[in-house]
């Protein structure tokens, strides 16, 4: 019993770098949907890049994308008062207009190389993929046909943030004089359409598979007449390929099982932690339950409780695309220091007239 308390999960270092792509990708290449080109070392450059303010964008094909054409001048965002007295907007400018890749030239050569042999792709770095960025991107998804498209999701994303910085925070043995050695990674991905609703997330405790969850949490009704041949087919993976081959004792590792159900493709193996989502279970039902051999929890979102997941994946993560703006050139940040101005305007005026409605009470 948990009692509702709060049950650590061991996590250690070496679970987690197990499950950096390049680490399974060696193992388990084969058994994903496409092929990925991994970048690893990356140019300090570019690493300074992702870790930089702002969102400036190769020059060369900054107009490929809607957020970053021209402002046309007119009576609206002339602000001569402005731009006289903020050299501090002026000079942020002229580092706009500079092409970031110019500090790893190459490196952006082989980038656009591999986006042009896969046509398109879906990118990830060691353990996250951008998938909270996707909002700003015109197909709402982190399909990417141009290097202004990739660098756009990368530097929108709090989940790159994550692996550069945050990837060892559960661990059990971090030690901080001696942090752990790894080398950020960039994988990409060539596109494949992935239809959500057969995406599985299964859930492996000390060597045993426990629980499986949908992935996407919406409403599927086909899903309860396949089940049976959904555990089937991840039983026989887990069997035969994962449990062999696999270091780790505890680890979740997602599936796509594309309809008539025939193939099975292995998506992403992730550490068995609080930051992993754990969708249709809590972590604590995870650490804690105890099935029988060889018997799973298999769990879909029935027509019965489809509200309580309706809220969007990753859109806690999401900001007005006016503030993404702001940060990338100056007449936006004009734009957007004015919305703000108008808004404070608003707020006092309504602030002003509710005091007046107090006071006429
Ligand atoms: N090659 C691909 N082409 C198109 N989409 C893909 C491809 N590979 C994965 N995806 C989609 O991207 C989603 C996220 O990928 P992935 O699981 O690798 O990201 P993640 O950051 O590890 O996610 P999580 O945080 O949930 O573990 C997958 O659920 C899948 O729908
Ligand atoms: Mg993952």
């Amino acid at each position: 019993m948990t009692d509702g308390h709060f049950v650590v999960i061991p996590v250690t270092v070496e679970d987690v770098l197990y499950c950096s792509f390049s680490s399974w990708y060696a193992k388990f290449g084969k058994y994903t949907i496409s092929d990925a080109a991994i970048f690893k070392p990356l140019p300090k450059e570019f690493v300074a890049y992702l870790e930089s303010d702002g969102i400036e964008l190769p020059k060369e094909n900054k107009k490929d994308s809607v957020l970053f054409q021209d402002a046309k001048p007119n009576s609206d965002n002339e602000y001569s008062d402005w731009e006289e007295s903020d050299a501090g907007i002026l000079k942020n400018s002229e580092k706009m207009n500079s092409d970031p890749t110019e500090h790893f030239k190459s490196f952006h050569n082989e980038l656009k190389e591999t986006i042009k042999s896969f046509g398109s792709v879906a990118p990830k770095l060691n353990w996250s993929a951008p998938q909270d960025s996707t909002w700003i991107m015109t197909g709402r998804n982190m399909k990417c046909f141009s290097t202004s498209d990739l660098f756009l999701l990368l530097k929108s994303s709090d989940y790159v943030n994550h692996d550069m910085y945050h990837a060892f925070d559960e661990t059990t043995d971090y030690d901080k004089a001696n942090p752990p050695k790894f080398e950020l990674e960039l994988i990409l991905r060539k596109w494949v359409d992935i239809n959500p609703s057969t995406e599985f997330r299964c859930f492996v405790r000390d060597r045993q598979l426990i629980a499986i969850s949908q992935r996407d949490l919406n409403y599927y009704s086909f899903l309860d007449e396949i089940k049976e041949e959904i555990m089937e087919k991840i039983f026989m993976f887990f069997d035969d390929v994962l449990m062999g081959k696999f270091d780790c004792n505890s680890f979740v590792f997602d599936v796509y099982i594309p309809k008539p159900l025939k193939k099975m493709y292995l998506i992403d193996i992730n550490p068995f932690q609080r930051s992993t989502e754990s969708l249709l279970f809590s972590w604590n039902e995870l650490a804690t339950m105890k099935p029988a051999d060889d018997d799973v929890d298999i769990r879909f979102v029935t027509e019965h409780n489809s509200g309580r997941f309706a809220s969007k994946a990753h859109s806690q993560n999401h900001v007005p695309v006016e503030f993404v703006n702001a940060s990338v050139d100056t007449q936006s940040m004009i734009d957007f220091l004015k919305k703000c101005k108008n808004m404070e305007l608003e707020n006092s005026d309504s602030d002003d007239s509710s005091n007046e409605e107090t006071e006429r009470l």
